[in-house]
């Protein structure tokens, strides 16, 4: 065992910058109101979880580009992990009492969750793009240049699409598609990498519906059908995103499979 009280060449501590980390936890309330230190460390944990995902779905595309499915699998793998514990994490919040929210919830006006930079840019990577989300983070230099960049560039289903087509699948037109996933999934075992990584990203899709609904009921939970702070219909607006979908094929691809 290392002596650690001879001040290693590098701690534990210093390798993950606890001390910053620590430190970057900072209410608004005045006195403090007990709640806001869970609110804040739920908001920037899942903003970290949702780094390493765009991470992964990166990854995933440079993978796809290159034809390497093993990879690609992989990293889909983690990233629909991660997804099922955020999925999860939300039940934390939860625990708050609605009264303990409404103590510091007007100190928040009029930031909301609807300007999570990154949770934007994973929609835009998985394909699920909307112009008018741009407009909304005009104000914000940095997010406007990652998002814009985003957008510009293939999705997830792009590059899923470039994949098939390359491995010799019709990719043209919308009933090509369907039937180049029917043929995959009628035949899983001469498709076997092809057969998981569709089903990778059904599963990368329903995480994040999962997550829409149980995030619309937290929020009802929590407030009722009153307005959000960024000024939508709070639960009622959300209601209208659950459901987006970034692969609709996939979906609509197991109406068609017969039998053959
Ligand atoms: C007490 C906790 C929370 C409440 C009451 C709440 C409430 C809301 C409301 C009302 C909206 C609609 C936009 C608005 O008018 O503000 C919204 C959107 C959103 N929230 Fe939350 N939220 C909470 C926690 C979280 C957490 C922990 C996250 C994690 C990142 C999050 C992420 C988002 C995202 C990404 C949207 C945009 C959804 C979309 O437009 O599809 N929220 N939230």
């Amino acid at each position: 065992m290392h002596n650690y009280g001879e001040n290693p060449a590098l701690s534990y501590n210093q390798y993950l910058k606890v001390r910053e980390l620590i430190d970057l936890q900072q209410p608004l309330s005045e006195p403090e109101s007990h709640d806001e230190l869970l609110f804040i460390i739920i908001h920037q944990t899942y903003e970290l979880w949702f780094k390493q995902v765009l991470h992964e779905l990166d990854a995933s595309i440079g993978w796809m580009n290159e034809g390497r499915k093993f990879r690609v699998n992989h990293s889909l793998k983690a990233a629909t992990a991660i997804e099922k514990v955020i999925v999860s994490q939300i039940h934390i919040l939860e625990t708050m009492a609605q009264i303990g929210f409404l103590e510091f919830r007007d100190k928040l006006n009029p930031a909301s969750g609807f300007q999570s930079m990154q949770f934007r840019e994973l929609e835009f990577v998985s394909g699920a793009k909307d112009e008018r989300i741009l407009k909304f983070f005009e104000f914000d230099e940095y997010a406007h240049e990652r998002l814009t960049r985003r957008f510009n560039e293939p999705s997830l289903a792009d590059a899923f699409w470039k994949l098939l087509e390359s491995e010799g699948f019709s990719v043209g037109e919308s009933e090509d598609r369907l039937s180049s996933v029917g043929e995959i999934l009628g035949h899983p075992e001469k498709y076997p990498e092809l057969f998981v990584m569709q089903d990778l990203l059904i599963d990368h899709d329903e995480n994040i519906s999962l997550w829409r609904y149980h995030h619309v009921l937290m929020v009802e939970r929590m407030l009722g059908m009153k307005k959000g702070t960024g000024g939508s219909d709070g639960a009622g607006y959300l209601r209208t995103t659950l459901d987006k979908k970034f692969f609709p094929e996939l979906w609509e691809a197991r109406t068609h499979l017969e039998l053959s």
